[in-house]
């Protein structure tokens, strides 16, 4: 109850919009309300990034469905609200949790690289990458997995019938929506990229520009493949016109996808990773993420530390929390990868002797420089877009999922008369060892492209429990700082014991080891604890971290959910 009415004096404090400049500010995205990204409930909660998406769910609910009816229906509405984010052209995990569960079950409804794909497929005749081909056009997608994963999870759990889930979404492909801040911003940036293809131009162009804020997106394309979806299932959209369309687009480019691709697309129900952290337990995406076994182990690293006594902003919580992310990617780039493929040492990661280990060698004094830290070594080990959404009810069902199609636009090419953007998540392996992506992770052997493989992803789907009971459930877009936004909002509401909606406003903070940086969200920290990090050594950046955490979390019988206030977003229960 006391940190439910906390909440509410919050909320009271914000909404009188007494902006001090303190971490207490909830940094609000333009256009947003506090009102839309913070809600209570008994019934059950949603949080997504979208006002379309987070109403269809609401509808399937109010319809009789349950959390897995809207996370179908919020999944397609989703990827034509946020195509900058997600869409059916991508691919995706979901945690899922009931009662009667031992733990989670962890759905892998990646992409995969094609059979034709191979790890020299990004270089050229002398080795040198080939600037941007892993991440525009046709080479740069993978085989979607997204409509395989979320029709699987529906047709095992849901109640309502396909037909009706998918509706919503085709409504609004169909009748269209004013463009919001965040999709104009995201359009101008990838304009020259969306141009070079005219079926992407048709969509996303007027009168030879961009769509502006405030324009209306129409995808009549896209809502004719979610209505043959809608028809005949997975089939809609791996055979038929669809999937013809896709493999002539793939041939006529030059590209490596074909129907025996699609035909072999396959969904994997993985175990989840586990972990606990004091009386918790936390459960997270497993291989081919990187997320849950780097959020356990930087969980791990600073347990017996009990942050909680010196509190968020403290210096001492920031260097410990971000000596233990820095170590995290340093075993990233080693050990990470396609469990399908390499072996990942998941056990001795996520133990707590290694977090062990790792905290020893931490100075209390000083940073560590980034030569000075090397992954772990185990003895024979045993085997700027991307969208979350999270749904609990009271009953304890919970549904913790992120998709993507991984830079803004995918790989900018939509499929001609499809309206599906192909996504460029074949940037997610490591175009060859030492290569850095997107988000600047280095890559290491395991990740290097082959057949069938799956990327590596630092996406994090998490659920908490504690005695079989959901505690909070989270989840963020932002490539590599994904996993760090995850970790540092369960460490503000389980250790610091701080309210969701400050656990989620909070300033944030990012070490990825290379570049040696602690990057600083750009709601920036006090100044004494700046001052005393780059006393220590600590390499200061400011810049935005990009999440956007969609949480949460179930207090004493009352359903408490958090869309990040940063960004677009909405909360949504009864
Ligand atoms: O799977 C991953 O980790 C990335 N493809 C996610 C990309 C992402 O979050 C981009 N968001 N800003």
């Amino acid at each position: 109850m006391k940190r439910t009415s906390l909440m509410i004096f919050l909320f009271l404090l914000v909404s009188c919009a007494s902006y001090r400049p303190s971490y207490r500010t909830v940094p609000m995205a333009p256009g947003e309300s506090v009102e839309e990204h913070f809600k209570t409930g008994k019934k059950y909660m949603i949080t997504t990034q979208g006002r379309h998406s987070s109403r269809a769910g609401e509808k399937m609910m109010e319809l009789g469905g349950n959390a897995i009816d809207a996370f179908a229906a919020i999944s397609f509405a989703i990827s034509v609200e946020r195509p900058q984010s997600t869409g059916i052209g991508g691919g995706g995990f979901l945690l899922y949790w009931k009662p009667g569960m031992d733990e989670p079950i962890a759905l892998d409804f990646r992409e995969k690289a094609p059979l034709k794909g191979h790890k020299n497929m990004f270089l050229d005749k002398s080795g040198k990458e080939v600037p941007r081909k892993s991440l525009d056009g046709i080479f740069a997608g993978g085989t979607p997995g997204l409509v395989a994963g979320v029709i699987e999870a529906h047709a095992r759990y849901g109640k309502l019938p396909l037909h009706t889930v998918i509706q919503p979404a085709i409504d609004l492909a169909e009748k269209g929506f004013e463009v919001y801040p965040g999709l104009a911003k995201a359009l101008a940036y990838k304009k020259s990229a969306l141009a070079q293809f005219p079926a992407s131009k048709k969509i996303f162009f007027k009168d030879g520009d961009v769509l502006k804020e405030g324009d209306k997106l129409v995808q009549k394309d896209l809502a004719k493949t979610l209505r043959t979806i809608q028809n005949r299932g997975k089939n809609g959209f791996y055979k038929g016109w669809v999937a013809k369309a896709i493999v002539r687009e793939e041939k006529r480019r030059g590209g490596l996808i074909t129907q025996d691709d699609l035909d072999k697309y396959n969904v994997i129900q993985r175990r989840a990773v586990g972990g606990s952290y004091k009386d918790y337990n936390v459960f997270s995406m497993s291989p081919p993420s990187s997320g849950g076994i780097h959020v356990i182990q930087i969980l791990n690293t600073v347990e017996p530390l009990n942050l909680g006594h010196y509190g968020i902003q403290d210096w001492r919580t920031i260097h410990y929390t971000a000596s233990a992310m820095q170590q995290a990617f340093a075993d990233r780039a080693k050990y990470l990868g396609d469990m399908d493929f390499v072996k990942v040492p998941i056990r001795e990661l996520t133990s707590k002797a290694y977090a062990k280990k790792i905290r020893e060698k931490i100075p209390s004094d000083r940073a560590l420089k980034k030569e000075e830290v090397l992954p772990g070594k185990f003895a024979g080990y045993e085997s700027p877009e991307t969208t979350h959404f999270t749904i609990m009810d009271s009953e304890g069902h919970v549904v913790s999922t992120t998709q993507t199609i991984n830079g803004y636009f995918g790989s900018s090419l939509v499929i001609p008369g499809t309206g599906i953007l192909l996504n460029n998540e074949m940037d997610d392996f490591a175009t060859k060892v030492g290569a850095k992506n997107l988000f600047g992770a280095v890559g290491g052997e395991n990740n290097l492209v082959e057949a069938e493989k799956r990327p590596l992803s630092s996406m994090s789907p998490t659920i908490v429990l504690k005695n079989k009971r959901p505690v909070i459930a989270v989840g963020s877009p932002s490539g590599t700082r994904i996993l760090t936004c995850v970790a540092q909002t369960l460490l503000n509401y389980l250790e610091h014991k701080e309210p969701l909606l400050n656990s989620v406003s909070s300033v944030r903070y990012h070490q990825q080891w290379y570049p040696d940086e602690l990057r600083i969200g750009t709601f920036g920290l006090q100044r004494e604890t700046e001052l005393k990090l780059k006393e220590m050594g600590h390499k200061l950046t400011h810049k935005n971290l990009g999440c956007r955490v969609q949480a949460i979390a179930f207090e004493e019988g009352t359903l408490i959910g958090v869309s990040d206030p940063r960004g677009q977003g909405m909360a949504s229960g009864k």
